[in-house]
């Protein structure tokens, strides 16, 4: 038997060139030695977008879009919609009882989180924000999944998860399952500004879904070695974001690329010129299958439906589980 991977997604914003080294790509590659479900989290997106759920609303099919396009195959995942499995807010609700206040008020990702969002916030963040990390666990353990692969910054979620599922089998008997995180490797990818990490909030992210004309814009527009200012000043290629993007896009010409900085002999501009036509090729394919996907909303949501109906089932299960464990399983359960 495979071991269940599952991982979530919040329905945001299209997806970035970051997502895509950062989990898309890895997760493509788990699904064929794991049976994988990959939901799209717009319960946890609403926490911190309750005043736009039209927004939410639209990025779902964005998402699903990415993903599959992107190499989530709905033929060997299970690709899934949060909010169509009310038993995850249910077991919410009795994990809440598990966690402190406190305890949640220690979580890092989360205070950071916090502090970005001051605009939304202020300095009374809302119970729905500080307690989605439950939430989370509620998502990981209605699936019995054994792994979860997340970036570093999910962390803390996993480890709340594992806490919330050893304090419910203690008290109540083995039932949950404890899953194990699985660091995905993200090498933060740095904007196109050189700002520490690629954002779309942050303006300076490339989209899986840019058209090469925007992807041209942006790369010309890129931060290089400030010091290189003339074509043939010698240059920094360790300090030079477009640099670091041959890095993703253009491995084999990375040695010959900072030569011919260091020595002066490589402008700019071309280097820009070059690091562009790499970007297009690369998405190509991606802008292709996409378009065709876009062309079929009704299809791709069909496809979210099917898979909810699988993920659905089991997750079922594990609530008859936990209600029985609760003294919850009234004449079985419905009135
Ligand atoms: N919090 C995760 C993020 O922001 C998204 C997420 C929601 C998730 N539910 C999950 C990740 C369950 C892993 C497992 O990236």
């Amino acid at each position: 038997m495979k071991k269940r991977i599952l991982t979530g997604i919040r329905p945001t914003g299209r997806l970035h060139v970051g997502h895509y080294f950062g989990m898309l790509r890895q997760i493509a590659e788990l699904q064929d030695d794991f049976e994988s479900l990959v939901m799209i989290a717009d319960v946890q997106a609403l926490t911190d977008n309750f005043h736009r759920p039209q927004k939410v609303r639209a990025m779902v099919l964005e998402v699903a879009y990415d993903l599959i396009a992107g190499g989530v195959d709905p033929a060997r995942s299970t690709l899934f919609i949060q909010s169509l499995i009310p038993e995850i807010a249910e077991l919410t609700l009795y994990y809440g009882n598990l966690v402190t206040i406190s305890r949640l008020q220690q979580n890092p990702t989360v205070k950071a989180e916090i502090a970005q969002k001051r605009a939304l916030f202020g300095n009374s963040v809302t119970y729905g924000f500080l307690g989605y990390p439950v939430s989370q666990a509620a998502d990981i353990t209605a699936f019995d999944a054994d792994l979860v692969p997340v970036g570093e910054d999910q962390l803390p979620q996993i480890e709340l998860t594992r806490e919330i599922v050893r304090k419910f089998n203690q008290l109540y008997g083995p039932t949950l399952k404890e899953p194990q995180a699985r660091v995905l490797h993200t090498a933060r990818i740095r904007g196109l500004d050189g700002g520490s990490k690629m954002g779309k909030s942050l303006g300076n992210a490339l989209f899986l879904s840019d058209e090469a004309a925007t992807v041209d814009r942006k790369i010309r527009s890129a931060l290089t070695d400030p010091q290189k200012l003339h074509l043939h000043d010698p240059g920094h290629p360790e300090v030079c974001t477009v640099f670091e993007y041959h890095g993703l896009f253009n491995r084999e010409g990375l040695g010959s690329i900072a030569a011919e900085c260091r020595s002066g002999v490589r402008g700019c501009v071309a280097c820009k010129r070059e690091l562009a036509e790499r970007v297009n090729a690369f998405l190509e394919p991606h802008r292709r299958r996409r378009a065709e996907l876009e062309a079929r909303p009704s299809e791709v949501l069909e496809i979210l439906m099917e898979g909810t109906r699988r993920a659905r089932a089991i997750a079922r299960e594990v609530l008859a589980r936990v209600k029985e464990r609760l003294h919850l399983d009234y004449l079985g359960g419905v009135a």
